[in-house]
């Protein structure tokens, strides 16, 4: 299909030179096949409740942000209209023919803004078969450019979505003894954005849709439909998400396990691919402005503080340098 990105074209040689990978990555077991399973499923509906169906509520949303780094959230407060909309319009957007979404004047978006495969790899492991357009939140309320559902849309569910994550970073914060404003202050509708990913069907399982990584910001929110291809580590074990059409998934990134002091942990997760069918999410970061500093809200703390600005910069110098990026342990003190 015309609106399909390149692929196997562009990555040609790494597909030549796959035969002699695939039997490397068999030997190495790197796509184990791995249980599915249901992460915590909290019905956050109890936060209107009384006091004690409140706290108890609270209690398990940062326990399961300790064990997990990841949990689904019901009775959340964006509703399935919103989500739907989102999603339609999305899967509009990705239809569009391929030469028109590498053309950021085309949807008047930042260059860049529109991302695909792994320009990087050197070898299919290290592709991710994935397109993407990375929106920042700024950049909605700002453009002319933007078809107007789909800015209007996107400002609905960017508008549900961040209040929803102001009230869960609140809840850590507090749960770890910290009646905070950090968050309300420094994360603001202007520093966060928007991932629309597309996952097409891939000829092969041995390449992910989305490479490992843990999350750059302080904790999001995910939509994703029900193909499934979402997996976490717990325990040091891969483990697939099974999709519920009534759950966002919520996780911790890498600025809160810092804040928190390593008490809530920004795991590392990933997308595999499917042969048959395409896969569509969103996702809402929660990022401060670049200059805010992030530092551990407990003494002693295990990273030295620094502002989110110092942060971004040393995982592009590492992804560049290394391959991959590194993240919250260049920060250890
Ligand atoms: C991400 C991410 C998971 C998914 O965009 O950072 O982890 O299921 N997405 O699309
Ligand atoms: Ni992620």
């Amino acid at each position: 299909m015309d609106s399909d990105p390149p692929f196997e074209e562009t990555y040609k040689t790494l597909f030549e030179n796959s035969i002699e990978e695939s039997k490397i990555n068999r030997a190495n077991q790197i796509l184990i096949t791995c249980e599915e399973c249901e992460l915590p499923l909290i019905d956050i509906g109890r936060l209107n409740m009384e006091e004690l169906e409140r706290e108890e509520c609270k209690k398990e949303i940062a326990r399961a942000s300790q064990d997990w780094g990841f949990f689904q959230v019901i009775n959340h407060g964006v509703s399935s209209e919103i989500l739907e909309d989102m999603r339609s319009e999305q899967m509009q957007v990705f239809k569009q023919p391929f030469r028109l979404k590498t053309n950021h004047q085309y949807l008047n978006l930042s260059a860049g803004c529109y991302r695909w495969g792994t320009p990087t790899a050197t070898c299919l492991s290290q592709l991710s078969w994935s397109e993407a357009f990375h929106i920042p939140l700024m950049d909605i309320s700002s453009s002319g450019g933007l078809p107007t559902t789909l800015s209007s849309t996107m400002g609905q569910f960017a508008a549900t979505v961040s209040d929803l994550a102001q009230r869960l970073v609140e809840i850590l914060a507090e749960e770890m003894g910290h009646k905070s404003t950090f968050f309300k202050e420094k994360c603001l509708p202007s520093t966060c954005y928007i991932r629309m990913n597309r996952y097409p069907p891939c000829p092969t399982s041995q390449i992910f849709g989305l490479m490992p990584h843990t999350d750059s910001d302080f904790l999001t929110i995910l939509h994703q439909d029900q193909v499934g291809g979402l997996q976490l580590v717990k325990d040091g074990r891969w483990i697939a998400v099974k999709p519920n059409p009534e759950a966002l998934i919520i996780n911790i990134g890498d600025l809160f396990q810092a804040w928190s002091n390593g008490v809530y942990k920004s795991v590392q997760h990933r997308v595999v691919t499917n042969q048959k069918v395409e896969r569509f999410s969103t996702a809402y970061f929660l990022c401060p402005s670049y200059d805010a500093v992030i530092e551990s809200c407990v003494e002693p703390s295990l990273y030295r503080k620094f502002s989110f600005r110092e942060f971004r910069q040393q995982v592009k110098e590492d992804v560049q340098k290394l391959g991959y990026k590194v993240g919250l342990p260049r920060f250890l003190v």
